[in-house]
C-alpha cells in the first residue's frame, strides 16, 4: 500500500472515530454501569401495554419497512433480514450482507426491540434512539447501502408513499431523510412480542401454566440461576457478559466475513484492528480488555421463531442453548456450572418456549401496490 493511502485510511479512521466519539463514551459508561438501577432481587416480568405511538407515522414507517427503494440497488428492505415469519430474524447463523458482503454475526429478531436499553450484539447502538438504529441499518455499506438524500427522492418519486408522507408530517411536505428513519422507528414500536400464560402468572393472575413451565420458572429463578443476566420484560438485563462462545468458523473461511469484521473494527477505532481477526463484542465499543468478548444478553421473547441462536448462530436448538449455559459455557466464561437431570432440563426449554406467544398477524403492504424497482438478487 502506498503511504498516501496509508494517510487516507489513518484519516477516515480518525474521522469515523471522532464522530462517533460521543456515542462511544455514552456506551463505555452505560453497557455495564453499576449505576443503572437494577431489579433487587432481579426478576422476569410481564410485557407492558403497547406504547403510545403516532398512528399516521407508523404507517408510514411500516410501507418503508418493507420498502425495497430504501437499499442501494433496490434489492433488499428490512424485513429481508427481519422477516415477520421468523420472529424478525433472518433464521440463519449469520446474517447476509449487501450485495457483495455478508456480515459477521447473527440477525437478532426485532420483537419488543422498543423496550431494549443497548442495540446490537456489542451494544454499541442506544436503545433509546431507534431513528439512529433504522439510520445505521439503511446507510451502512453491508446492511442496505444506501444513502439518505437518494432515499428521500425515491420515495418522492412514489405518489402512494407521498400520499402516507402528507398524512404523517403535513400536506406541503417534503420527504427528508431523518424523517424516514423516525417513521420506521415508530413502526418498529408497534412490534410488540404477545404476551403469554406467563406474563398473567407474572402479573399475578391465576392461570394454569403447564406443571413443566411452572418448575422451568423456579429453576430459572432458583437453581439454574438464569434470572441473574436474564430479567425485566424481556429476560434481558442490558448487559454485556462474556459465556465463552468460540468464534464462529465463518469468520475466518469465509473473506466476505473477514472484511465485514474488519470493516466493523476499523469503524470503531478498534487498535491494531487490521488484526482482531475474531468477534470482540463490547471491547470494540469500550477498548476496556475486560470486555473483550463480551455480548449483550438477548432477549427470551419469541425463541420459537427466532433461532439459531446466541451472536454467533452456533446453536439450532433451545436444548442446545441450555446445555451450554449449564455446563459452564466455554474458555474464560461468567457462568457457574450447574447439575440439572434431563427432566430440569427439560422443564428449562418449556418455560422458553412458553415465553413464546403467538405470533400477532402483520399487514405487509401488498407487493405491487405501486411498481417495483427491485432489480438486483435477494
Ligand atoms: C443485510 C441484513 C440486514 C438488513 C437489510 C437490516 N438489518 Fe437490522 N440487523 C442486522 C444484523 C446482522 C443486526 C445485528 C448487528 C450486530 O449485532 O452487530 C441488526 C440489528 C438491528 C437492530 C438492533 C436489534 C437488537 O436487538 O439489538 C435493529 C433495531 C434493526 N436491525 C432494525 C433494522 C431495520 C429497521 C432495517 C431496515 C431499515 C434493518 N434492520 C435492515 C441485519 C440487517
Ligand atoms: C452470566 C449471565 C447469564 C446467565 C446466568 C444466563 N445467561 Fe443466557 N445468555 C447470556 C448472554 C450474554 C447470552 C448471549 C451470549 C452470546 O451470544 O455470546 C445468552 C444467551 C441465551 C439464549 C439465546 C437467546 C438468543 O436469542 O440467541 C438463551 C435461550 C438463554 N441465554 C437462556 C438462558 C438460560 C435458560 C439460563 C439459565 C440456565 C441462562 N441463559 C443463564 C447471559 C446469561
Amino acid at each position: 500500500m502506498s503511504g498516501r493511502a496509508l494517510g487516507l485510511g489513518a484519516a477516515v479512521v480518525v474521522v469515523l472515530a471522532l464522530a462517533s466519539a460521543g456515542t462511544t463514551a455514552n456506551v463505555a459508561r452505560a453497557a455495564n454501569d453499576p449505576g443503572v438501577p437494577q431489579l433487587q432481587p432481579p426478576r422476569l416480568q410481564p410485557l407492558p401495554p403497547p406504547a403510545q405511538v403516532n398512528g399516521a407515522l407508523a404507517e408510514l414507517g411500516r410501507h418503508l419497512y418493507f420498502e425495497p427503494r430504501l437499499s442501494g440497488d433496490g434489492s433488499r428492505s428490512c424485513a429481508s433480514c427481519h422477516e415477520p415469519a421468523r420472529g424478525w430474524g433472518d433464521g440463519l447463523p449469520l446474517a447476509r450482507g449487501y450485495n457483495g458482503t455478508e456480515y459477521f454475526r447473527n440477525a437478532p429478531g426485532l420483537l419488543s426491540v422498543r423496550l431494549k436499553r443497548r442495540l446490537t450484539w456489542d451494544g454499541r447502538l442506544d436503545g433509546g434512539d431507534l431513528p439512529t438504529a433504522v439510520r445505521d441499518m439503511v446507510t451502512e455499506a453491508h446492511f442496505m447501502n444506501a444513502d439518505a438524500r437518494l432515499v428521500q427522492e425515491r420515495v418522492r418519486q412514489v405518489p402512494q408513499l407521498m400520499a402516507l408522507w402528507r398524512r404523517a408530517f403535513g400536506d406541503t411536505a417534503d420527504p427528508y431523510g431523518p424523517q424516514i428513519f423516525h417513521a420506521i422507528g415508530e413502526y418498529l414500536k408497534t412490534l410488540d412480542a404477545t404476551p403469554t400464560a406467563v406474563d398473567a402468572h407474572l402479573r399475578g393472575e391465576a392461570v394454569q401454566l403447564a406443571p413443566a413451565v411452572r418448575e422451568g420458572l423456579a429453576l430459572f429463578n432458583g437453581k439454574a440461576g438464569c434470572v441473574r443476566c436474564h430479567h425485566g420484560p424481556l429476560g434481558s438485563d442490558g448487559r454485556a457478559h462474556r459465556l465463552g462462545l468460540a468464534d464462529a468458523p465463518a469468520l475466518v473461511q469465509e473473506p466476505l466475513r473477514t472484511i465485514t469484521l474488519l470493516r466493523h473494527h476499523a469503524t470503531l477505532g478498534v487498535p491494531g484492528y487490521m488484526d482482531e481477526r475474531g468477534d470482540v463484542g463490547l471491547y470494540a465499543v469500550t477498548k476496556q480488555t475486560g470486555d473483550r468478548a463480551r455480548f449483550m444478553t438477548p432477549s427470551l421473547r419469541a425463541l420459537m421463531h427466532t433461532g439459531p441462536y446466541m451472536h454467533n448462530g452456533a446453536f439450532a436448538t433451545l436444548e442446545q442453548v441450555v446445555d451450554f449455559h449449564l455446563s459452564g459455557g466455554g474458555a474464560g466464561s461468567e457462568l457457574q456450572p450447574v447439575a440439572l437431570d434431563a427432566r430440569e432440563r427439560a422443564a428449562l426449554v418449556a418455560l422458553l418456549r412458553a415465553l413464546s406467544g403467538a405470533p400477532a398477524p402483520v399487514h405487509e403492504p401488498v407487493p405491487g401496490d405501486y411498481a417495483p424497482v427491485s432489480r438486483g438478487q435477494r
